[in-house]
C-alpha cells in the first residue's frame, strides 16, 4: 500500500488509536484512494508555517489608506462593490499569506466554552487587511456585550453568531430584543443615523438617495408595522452535523442549535413605495439587489454583505425598510439605521445596515446568494458540486422544536411528562397543529389549540403539552408541525441532511429517561430513598437501597421455582 502526505502521527502510532477506530476523530483518518491497482492512503497534511509574502503584501500600497472609512460617521464601512481594483487589492494581501485553518468543529467534541469558537480566521483576515477593518472584531464584540443578554450563547465569536439558551428561546411569544439570535457574516458597523443615507439605482427610472428623515416623512411613505419570525436556515444544525460532518466553514456553517429563530415587531415602510417613488423599474427589472456596509469574506475574495430578492415579494408588500424592532430604536446589532425585513423567507435575505438597493435582471451572484445558503442533493459529493447544484434557499419548511425537557436528562413526572417549544412554517405559512410522540414517531398527541400561541401569516406559534407517558426507561420524544398547507417534517433528520447542512426540517427528537411517579414500585423505591437520606444520583450511577430483601426473594422463589419438574 503507498501512502502520501504523511503526519507527523499515523493512524497507527497514535495513544487515541481505539477512538479513530470507533470514528470518534474521523478528521485525522487517511483517505483511502482504492481507484488504482494499490490502494493508496492520502494523510491529512501537517498542520503548516503560516508563512507570508511581506514583499508583495508591501506592494499593494498603504492598506490604512487603500481600505479607508468611506463616509464620514459609518464605522467599520469599507466600499468594495464600487471598486473592483481595491477588491483585487485585498484579494492580493490576503493570498499572499497563509492563515491558520479553521477547527475541526464537526468532528467532536465541540468546545465546552462561550464563545463556543472564536472565528480565528476571520479576525486574522480582517488584522491583515488592515485600515478600517483592523479594530472591528474588538469593536463588534463590545457591542455584544452592550446589546445582548448576559445568557447569549456565542456560537461564533467574530463573526457574531449567537442564540438564547433553550429555557428563553420561546418563553415568549415575543422575543426581547436582547435575546433575539444574532446572526453576521462581519462586523457590526456603527452607523451615525444623522449622516445616513440610502441609494436606490439599477434599473429604475429615476435614481435617489434618502436620508432617515426622508424615510419616515408619512406624508411620503406610509407606516408599516407587523410582527415577524426570522429564521436562519441553519437553525438546528446540530442535528446534523451529529449525524455527519459537512461543509466546514465557521461562519456559513455555524453550529446553531434551536434558537437561530426569533419573533419581533418591527416597524418601517414597504420597499415597494420606495420603488414607486423612484418611478418605478424599468428595462425588464425583475430583481432587487440589497447591500450591506460590513465588509465579507468569501474564499480569500472581499466584498460588502449583497443578496437580492424578487421583484414579486416586493411588489406584495412583504418586503419592509424597519427602523424600529419591539418598539425600540432598532439596536446597532440588528442593523441600526435601517434593516431589510423580508416576511417569510430565510434570514439571510433580511440585510442589516442597509445602505443601497439596486434595480437588476436576474438574481445577484454575490456569494451569499449564490454560493452560500444552498440546498443539495445528499449524493453531490463534496469534489463534483456547483453551486447551480444547489437549491437557492427561500421560504424555510414547516418545522418545530422542543425547547424543554433536553435530551439525555431524567424526567421525573406522574403520567405526563410537560413539553414545551416553537413551531414555524416559512412563505406566509403557519403552523395549524403541533404533535408529540413520547414512543419515537409512533402515537401522537396533538397540542390542545389553547396551548398554542396566536396564528400569524408570518409567525411562529409557541406551544406547551402535557404529553402522556406510561413507561419507564429511555424513550424518544418527537414533535412534528402541520401548516395550513398540511405540509409536514420529515421524521428523521438523515432524510433532510444535505451537505450544507441546511435547512433541518426533520421532526425534533430528544433522548429522555422517564421515571413514572404513579407506578407502586417507583413511589417505594423513592420513598425508601428519602427514608435513607439518599440524594438522587446520575442514573447510571448505583443506589444502596436493594429492590427487594432476600427474605422477599427467597418467599418469591419459593411460591415461583425456577425450574421447571420432570
Ligand atoms: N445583513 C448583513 N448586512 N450582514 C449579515 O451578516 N445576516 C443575515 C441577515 N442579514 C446578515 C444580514 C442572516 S443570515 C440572518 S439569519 C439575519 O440577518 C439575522 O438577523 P439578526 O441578526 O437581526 O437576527
Amino acid at each position: 500500500m503507498e501512502s502520501r502526505r504523511r503526519s507527523s502521527l499515523t493512524a497507527l502510532d497514535r495513544p487515541d488509536q481505539w477512538m479513530i477506530e470507533q470514528g470518534m476523530a474521523g478528521h485525522v483518518l487517511p483517505i483511502l484512494d482504492q481507484a488504482g491497482k494499490t490502494v493508496v492512503k492520502v494523510f491529512p497534511p501537517k498542520p503548516s508555517e503560516i508563512v507570508q509574502n511581506k514583499k508583495a503584501i508591501q506592494a499593494v500600497g498603504n492598506r490604512k489608506k487603500l481600505f479607508a472609512r468611506e463616509r464620514e460617521g459609518w464605522v467599520g464601512y469599507v466600499e468594495w462593490e464600487n471598486y473592483p481594483k481595491k477588491k483585487a487589492q485585498a484579494h492580493k494581501i490576503l493570498t499572499s499569506q497563509t492563515f491558520a485553518p479553521c477547527p475541526d468543529y464537526q468532528w467532536g467534541p465541540i468546545p465546552g466554552t462561550n464563545p463556543v469558537l472564536a472565528g480565528d480566521d476571520f479576525k486574522a483576515w480582517h488584522a491583515a487587511l488592515g485600515g478600517e477593518l483592523a479594530p472591528v472584531a474588538d469593536d463588534s464584540w463590545k457591542t455584544v456585550l452592550e446589546e445582548k443578554h448576559p445568557e447569549m450563547l456565542h456560537l461564533l465569536q467574530f463573526p457574531y453568531n449567537g442564540e438564547p439558551p433553550k429555557r428563553l428561546v420561546a418563553a415568549k411569544a415575543i422575543t426581547p430584543n436582547s435575546l433575539h439570535f444574532v446572526r453576521n457574516h462581519g462586523g457590526i458597523p456603527i452607523i451615525d443615523a444623522d449622516k445616513f443615507e440610502l441609494k436606490l439605482d439599477g434599473l429604475v427610472k429615476s435614481p435617489k438617495s434618502y436620508t432617515m428623515e426622508d424615510l419616515m416623512d408619512e406624508t411620503k411613505f406610509p407606516r408599516m408595522e407587523k410582527t415577524i419570525t426570522m429564521q436562519c436556515s441553519g437553525t438546528r444544525r446540530i442535528e446534523q452535523i451529529a449525524l455527519y460532518a459537512g461543509q466546514g466553514d465557521e461562519v456559513p456553517q455555524a453550529p446553531w442549535a434551536e434558537g437561530a429563530i426569533g419573533t419581533a415587531r418591527y416597524k418601517g415602510i414597504s420597499l415597494k413605495k420606495v420603488i414607486k417613488d423612484c418611478g418605478g423599474l424599468i428595462d425588464h427589472a425583475k430583481h432587487l439587489e440589497l447591500y450591506g456596509v460590513e465588509t465579507y469574506i468569501k474564499d480569500l475574495e472581499v466584498g460588502n454583505y449583497v443578496v437580492s430578492v424578487p421583484w414579486s415579494k416586493v411588489k406584495a408588500n412583504e418586503v419592509i425598510l424597519a427602523w424600529e424592532m419591539n418598539g425600540e430604536v432598532l439596536p446597532k446589532i440588528h442593523g441600526y439605521p435601517l434593516r431589510v425585513i423580508v416576511m417569510g423567507y430565510i434570514g439571510a435575505r433580511s440585510v442589516k445596515w442597509l445602505y443601497r438597493i439596486k434595480a437588476i435582471k436576474s438574481p445577484t451572484l454575490a456569494p451569499v446568494q449564490s454560493r452560500e445558503y444552498l440546498y443539495f442533493n445528499q449524493q453531490v459529493g463534496k469534489y463534483n458540486l456547483r453551486p447551480i447544484d444547489g437549491i437557492q434557499i427561500q421560504e424555510m419548511p414547516v418545522s418545530s422544536a422542543i425547547m424543554s425537557p433536553w435530551t439525555k436528562q431524567v424526567i421525573m413526572h406522574d403520567g405526563k411528562i410537560h413539553c414545551k417549544g416553537w413551531a414555524y412554517s416559512g412563505g406566509g405559512r403557519w403552523p395549524e397543529r403541533v404533535e408529540l410522540s413520547a414512543d419515537g414517531g409512533f402515537n401522537w398527541y396533538a397540542v390542545p389549540e389553547d396551548q398554542l400561541s396566536k396564528k400569524g401569516k408570518w409567525t411562529w406559534r409557541t406551544w406547551e403539552i402535557d404529553l402522556p407517558c406510561d413507561v419507564e426507561g429511555w424513550i424518544e420524544i418527537v414533535c412534528r408541525c402541520w401548516d395550513n398547507s398540511l405540509n409536514t417534517q420529515p421524521l428523521n433528520v438523515r432524510a433532510a441532511w444535505n451537505w450544507g447542512l441546511h435547512v433541518t426540517s426533520s421532526a425534533h427528537r430528544i433522548k429522555v429517561y422517564s421515571v413514572n411517579k404513579t407506578r407502586t414500585l417507583t413511589q417505594l423505591k423513592l420513598s425508601q430513598f428519602e427514608q435513607h437520606n439518599i440524594d438522587l444520583a446520575p442514573l447510571t450511577r448505583y443506589d444502596a437501597v436493594p429492590g427487594m430483601t432476600d427474605a422477599e426473594l427467597g418467599e418469591y422463589w419459593e411460591a415461583n421455582p425456577r425450574d421447571v419438574d420432570e
